[in-house]
């Protein structure tokens, strides 16, 4: 019986990925850039049970049901198909992250899940293909695969995965302001955006562009243009997904005086931008030197963290027994 363990980290985005254009594939409308972090960690167990009729699906210590099993489960047939395998699986994780609150629990969930599961099926999966596999658990852990700074390329099938790519020297802080479960999931809102927002189509082409101008920041190491760019795509997907019908709001009162700070720091000469995932809690990206500053003003707001670039997805263990 074979069992594999492997941890992981969030990432968060600087050029949002927003809408797929392949559901089943996961495959996006447009690239994205993400920052994978060294906090946060998610480890998952994938053990091998020729007994079980069904898969089973532990998080945090509590048996999961519904969405969260068929998400799991539908990912193992996935790689249940690449390991010509029918048996089925018991898997836990333990997550430091706040599930379903905008800090990329599914992220860190399906990349740990992606490499745990590739081992104790047998598969031998170089980074590429583990970014591959991870997409089609939740998009946005095709990047997670990745340490630090990761492209996600659009491409097909075979041409959408993470790479890392160099730019200058990061730090992010986490401004915690809410751990309350979004209303409704990426994966809901994403489709809503797509089907009703008249603003649709503009905001796949920017963020192509948005991504070829963020990707020449980080060739020329322009932490400024990366962060302006960061912080103008983030209003963007916001906005986006507000003009949805009915409209969602991801950001709370909270987290939008938040980003009036960091506006407010950053006219005072500090290096940092302000950015949201689908949920209300703030990340900035800022620059070590900067770091600590801008974690102790925003604590009065939330609880702070300042996070370093993270390393990509490890196997941590993987056994063989009788
Ligand atoms: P988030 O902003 O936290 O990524 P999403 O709506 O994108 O929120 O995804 C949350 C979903 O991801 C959860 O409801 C669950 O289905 C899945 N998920 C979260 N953590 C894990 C994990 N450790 N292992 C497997 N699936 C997970
Ligand atoms: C706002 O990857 O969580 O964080 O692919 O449906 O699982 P699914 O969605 P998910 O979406 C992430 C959206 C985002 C932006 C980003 O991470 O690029
Ligand atoms: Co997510």
């Amino acid at each position: 019986m074979a069992e594999a363990s492997a941890r992981a980290h969030p990432n968060i985005a600087l050029v949002k990925y927003w809408g797929k254009r392949d559901a089943d594939l996961v495959l996006p409308v447009a690239g994205s850039l993400s920052l994978t972090l060294d906090e946060f960690p998610t480890t998952t167990t994938v053990r091998l049970d020729p007994a079980a009729v069904a898969d089973s699906f532990t998080l945090g210590g509590v048996a999961q049901q519904g969405t969260q099993l068929s998400r799991v489960t539908e990912f193992l047939d996935v790689v249940r198909e690449l390991a010509d395998s029918d048996v089925r699986a018991a898997v836990t994780s333990i997550s430091e992250i706040p599930t379903d609150a905008g800090l990329a629990s599914s992220a860190a969930g399906f990349a740990a899940l992606a490499a745990a599961a590739a081992a104790a099926y047998g598969l031998d999966l170089d980074q590429r293909a583990l970014s591959r596999l991870a997409r089609r658990g939740s998009g946005s852990a095709t990047r997670s695969v990745i340490p630090g700074l990761a492209v996600w390329h659009a491409g097909d099938d075979e041409g959408s995965f993470a790479e890392a790519v160099d730019g200058p020297e990061l730090r992010m802080v986490t401004v915690t302001l809410s751990r309350t479960p979004k209303a409704v999931s990426s994966r809901e809102a994403m489709v809503r955006t797509a089907r009703t927002s008249p603003f649709f189509p503009a905001w796949v082409t920017s963020t192509e562009e948005t991504l070829q101008e963020a990707l020449e920041a980080c060739a020329q190491g322009d932490v400024e243009r990366l962060g302006h760019l960061t912080e103008l795509h983030a209003h963007r997907m916001h906005a986006v997904i507000e003009s949805c019908d009915p409209p969602i709001r991801y950001l709370s009162p909270t987290s939008l005086e938040v980003f009036d700070e960091v506006a407010r720091m950053r006219e005072a000469g500090r290096r940092c931008y302000a950015t949201a995932d689908a949920g209300a809690n703030v990340v900035v990206l800022t620059t070590p030197e900067d770091a600590e500053h801008v974690a102790a003003e925003l604590s009065v707001h939330g609880e702070t963290r300042v996070v370093r670039p993270g390393p990509g997805v490890e196997l941590i263990s993987r056994t063989e027994s009788a």
